[in-house]
């Protein structure tokens, strides 16, 4: 591969080759003929309704306990409207989803991050904040974190949802990455063992394409309800082309197979990086994922994220800065290697680079 070539560890996107097109270019069609009016009229804010009653009957709840919004980023957005006042305490996992973070401040909560460790969030670290000041809402990513790659342990999902219940706060629990496990058993979600406490986010951005702008919630339907005012009175429905659409490939059954389809394109992704990182860079603090989009290591003692990215663009290898990902301070050697759009050699060939640009930075 040629050292030209640039290659991009940046944005945690999908790879354009998973996109199933003609499989949506059929579903247009149909839902077109059969729901046409429907899909191009105005409708519910709550979404439009056999794309929730199919979510509804996939995730074993009542349709009042779905709603779809146009991704999920915008129903973070819609939940802080209703929850979250200036001043209002929020924790997220530290690092988090840098967008979600920038949505917590936009809403002027104050934020504190639990550190993260491989199994989940640091369950001390939260207790010991918690006996300080209670939030109103605990934002976390379980599966494959996004920008971590860590997952929540079943014995950690279920202190957190002892300590929600005892002080009294909201989980919003994130989870867009959950069902890309590439390989092991998948803990409980948190909105399984206690649908009182938690909202749960999901999206088909991972699934089909981000294009598709469908992502979805559960919760009570009594809190859903009050969300969908909120997103009445932003945007009146959310995109009930597009999730016409989304709901016709659903309906055809076409979910699973393409979760096995980008199982089988991720998983020799995730293995190429672990394997290039245990080549290339034996030293590095790495985490271990069995699924999702990324890994993430700390950068050796002294060498800041930040020098090791302004030098790596000289070898045509762009990487993000760490710091956006912590709500307070940190991450000045964090880097995340989202590798899932990247072919195994411009993986290996990335790492190559990656190794090489750490090690000039540092001598
Ligand atoms: C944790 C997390 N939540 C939400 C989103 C946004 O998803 P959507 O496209 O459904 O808005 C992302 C996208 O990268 C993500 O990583």
């Amino acid at each position: 591969m040629s050292e030209l070539q640039p290659i991009n560890f940046t944005r945690g996107i999908p790879a354009v080759e998973s996109f199933p097109i003609d499989e949506i270019q059929e579903a247009a069609k149909t839902v077109l003929a059969q729901h046409g009016a429907a899909i191009l009229q105005y409708g519910p804010a709550q979404g439009f309704a056999p794309l929730r009653e199919w979510l509804a009957e996939w995730q074993g709840v009542e349709t009042n306990q779905v709603i779809t919004g146009n991704g999920s980023l915008e129903l973070v957005e819609f939940i802080c409207r209703h929850f979250i006042q200036a001043g209002d305490l929020v924790l997220t996992e530290a690092p988090s989803y840098d967008r979600a973070i920038t949505l917590f401040r936009r809403h002027q909560a104050e934020l504190i991050g639990i550190a993260l460790e491989p199994d989940g969030p640091d369950i001390a670290a939260l207790e010991d904040q918690l006996k300080k000041r209670v939030p109103k809402l605990f934002y976390l990513i379980p599966d494959f974190q996004n920008p971590a790659g860590a997952t929540c342990s079943a014995a950690k999902r279920q202190r957190l949802i002892e300590l929600a219940e005892q002080y009294n706060f909201m989980l919003l629990e994130d989870a867009p990455y959950r069902l890309l496990r590439y390989r092991g058993e998948a803990a409980p979600t948190l909105f399984s063992m206690a649908p009182h406490r938690v909202l749960h986010l999901s999206s088909f951005t991972k699934l089909i394409a981000p294009g598709v702008r469908a992502g979805f919630a559960l919760g009570t339907a009594e809190t859903l309800a009050k969300i969908a005012k909120v997103a009445e009175d932003t945007y009146i429905s959310p995109g009930y082309f597009a999730h016409g659409v989304t709901y016709e490939w659903c309906r055809r059954g076409l979910l699973e197979p393409q979760i096995e389809r980008l199982k089988a394109l991720y998983a020799p992704r995730l293995d190429a990086c672990l394997a290039a990182l245990d080549h290339y860079m034996p030293e590095a603090t790495a985490t271990r994922p069995d699924g999702g989009f990324f890994i993430s290591m700390s950068l050796p003692e002294g060498t800041q994220t930040t020098a090791v990215r302004k030098q790596a663009v000289k070898r045509n290898l762009n990487l993000a800065d760490g710091l956006a990902f912590f709500p307070n301070a940190g991450g000045e050697r964090f880097l995340r290697l989202p590798y899932c759009a990247l072919t195994p050699v411009e993986i290996e060939e990335g790492v190559r680079r990656l190794a090489k640009t750490v090690q000039e930075v540092r001598a």
